[in-house]
């Protein structure tokens, strides 16, 4: 009975649009969500047929096969209204908002993965297990962790190296080696050497924290050349090869932990555009 009456709040939806104010800058995106939803009555989780999931209040439509993932979901909406075309809100479930629209005629969903491997192995596992998406790119800033590598340049992540990760529990004794799918990163390296950008392939680190407080760990990173720390790709890749799925992670350089320079907050959208071009790039190289 209480889903007959959400749905036949639904119908009525676009009379009572007034009520909700609008979330982004495109307000209008949000609004294919339930009327329920809009209004707090019920968790978007809840009111789906099928595979709508805890966290992800899209129908099962509405993921497209390929998402790039950035951590922050306002970098997701900035990305959607910058380079797709008819990007719609998919997903504001714990404001975690995802978007789905086209790239040169291919559909794309951006749907922000939060900090940290723990909340993007939840994004991730439910965009694999429930959306059924086959490509998952990773999008986002790191620091940088050797001379040669400075604020704005892009890191391809061949690697990703964890002191522990959400799979860490189940993986126990095994040091497992998260990697890059080869075809994407073969394909993100080519964009960026045709787009000119500086950048680096090799390993990175996913750390658990962001203020560490272990500086001869960083040496001993440094010391084996990698080249950057963030904090989600080691879970992805280490997701991605369980389930079969095709993995990257394209990273802007944000912050240097050595120099102590960070990027101003005013130069990042330009610097993160090229990341966010080289990914979507990877993910389609027919163009
Ligand atoms: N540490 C962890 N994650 C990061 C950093 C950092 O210095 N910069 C950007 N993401």
């Amino acid at each position: 009975l209480i889903k007959r009456i959400l749905n036949s709040l639904c119908l009525v939806a676009p009379l009572l649009k007034p009520m909700c104010g609008p979330v982004g800058s495109k307000g209008n995106l949000h609004w294919n969500l339930p009327l329920p939803c809009r209004l707090g009555i019920v968790s978007p989780a809840k009111t789906g047929e099928t595979a709508m999931t805890v966290h992800i209040g899209a129908t099962p439509d509405q993921i497209a096969p390929t998402v790039l993932m950035p951590g922050d979901p306002y970098r997701a909406r900035w990305a959607a209204e910058t380079f797709l075309e008819g990007a719609e809100l998919v997903n504001e479930v714990r404001g975690m908002l995802g978007f789905t629209g086209t790239w040169r005629g291919h559909r794309v969903t951006i749907q922000g993965s939060g900090m940290g491997m723990p909340s993007l192995s939840i994004y991730a596992n439910e965009l694999i297990t429930n959306y059924d998406v086959q490509t998952l790119i990773r999008i986002g800033s790191c620091g940088g962790m050797q001379p040669h590598v400075a604020i704005r340049d892009v890191i391809i992540a061949m690697t990703a190296s964890t002191i522990t990760s959400p799979s860490s529990g189940m993986l126990r004794e095994l040091n497992f080696a998260p990697c890059a799918d080869w075809d994407l990163l073969q394909a993100a390296v080519t964009a960026a050497q045709a787009k000119g950008s500086k950048t680096h392939v090799g390993g990175i680190y996913s750390s658990d924290v962001f203020y560490a407080e272990r500086p001869d760990l960083d040496t001993q990173m440094t010391r084996h050349g990698i080249l950057a720390v963030e904090m989600e790709a080691a879970e992805l890749y280490t997701l991605a090869a369980r389930h079969g799925r095709r993995a990257l992670a394209v990273l802007t350089v944000s912050d240097h932990l050595q120099t102590g320079e960070a990027l101003p907050a005013q130069d990042r959208e330009r610097s993160f555009g090229d990341m966010v071009e080289i990914a979507l790039e990877a993910a389609f190289p027919e163009g």
